[in-house]
């Protein structure tokens, strides 16, 4: 993690002994989605409500979950991913001061951008892309043919990246937390993050794949290969999913 996030997180937080934050200070609060260039190519992903997954029993589901690091190479679908991504941070509704999810979220900031790292999806060209959840569709972020090489390397060179059919980068647009919560939001992001890989776990069982947790990667090298600052957007947690052999 660059220093200043770092030393900002790591610095520990009580109530009562930060500075005021901007939303107290009556300062307006960013864009509930990092924008996007709407030149760029997008992939529309099939409506949430409209998919078709097959029923699963919760207690199985939990009793399952497993991570899983080898992978059939057979693609997913579309409406796959279109669950996956929406059990993990698709919008349910949206006004104008928050959003709310099927994850919780700390004051309903959800202050995550998710990267797809698509390898092997019917209906997508392998490549990084963003899920811009208000519209729950994809934008093309970096279609370089390294481009999974690339996170690869800055995730301590874990194969199972590119060996899934697709991988979830959660990366933190912090002033979307801070703004209501000053340096205590650092925190809450980490635990945001939480639910949102617990929720793509257990999605991932009900459609008969698995998923791997991957904190363990370059902060620099990985937010270089997002094109991110370090300190204003940051990659934070992420996740791959493969269907079972
Ligand atoms: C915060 C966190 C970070 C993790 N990072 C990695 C990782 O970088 N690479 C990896 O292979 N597994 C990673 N894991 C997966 C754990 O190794 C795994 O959850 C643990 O071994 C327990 O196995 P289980 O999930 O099957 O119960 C991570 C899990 C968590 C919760």
């Amino acid at each position: 993690m660059s220093s200043g996030i770092g030393n900002e997180f790591m610095r520990g937080t009580r109530i009562g002994v930060q500075p005021e934050p901007d939303q107290q200070k009556g300062l307006s609060p960013p864009p509930l989605q990092r924008p996007y260039d709407p030149s760029r190519p997008t992939v529309a992903l099939p409506k949430a409500a409209n998919l078709v997954i097959p029923p699963a029993d919760l207690r199985t589901i939990m009793a399952q979950r497993r991570t899983l690091r080898d992978y059939a190479r057979t693609p997913l679908t579309l409406d796959e991913l279109s669950f996956l991504l929406w059990c993990c941070q698709g919008v349910q509704s949206a006004d104008d001061n928050r959003t709310l999810r099927p994850v919780p979220s700390a004051g309903a900031r959800h202050a995550f951008e998710t990267y797809v790292l698509v390898n092997n999806i019917v209906g997508a060209a392998p490549g990084l892309y963003r899920f811009v959840a208000l519209e729950h569709l994809l934008v093309e972020e970096n279609m370089a043919v390294t481009i999974a090489d690339d996170v690869v390397k800055a995730c301590r060179n874990q194969r199972q990246i590119k060996a899934a059919a697709v991988a979830l980068i959660w990366t933190a647009d912090a002033y979307r937390m801070t703004h209501r919560y000053g340096e205590r939001g650092y925190r809450y992001l980490h635990l945001d993050a939480g639910h949102a890989c617990q929720n793509l776990y257990l999605a991932a069982e009900a459609l008969g794949c698995g998923v791997c947790a991957i904190a363990a990667f370059d902060d620099d090298a990985l937010n270089g290969v997002l094109g991110l600052d370090g300190e204003s957007q940051f990659a934070l947690y992420a996740a791959t999913v493969g269907r079972r052999k």
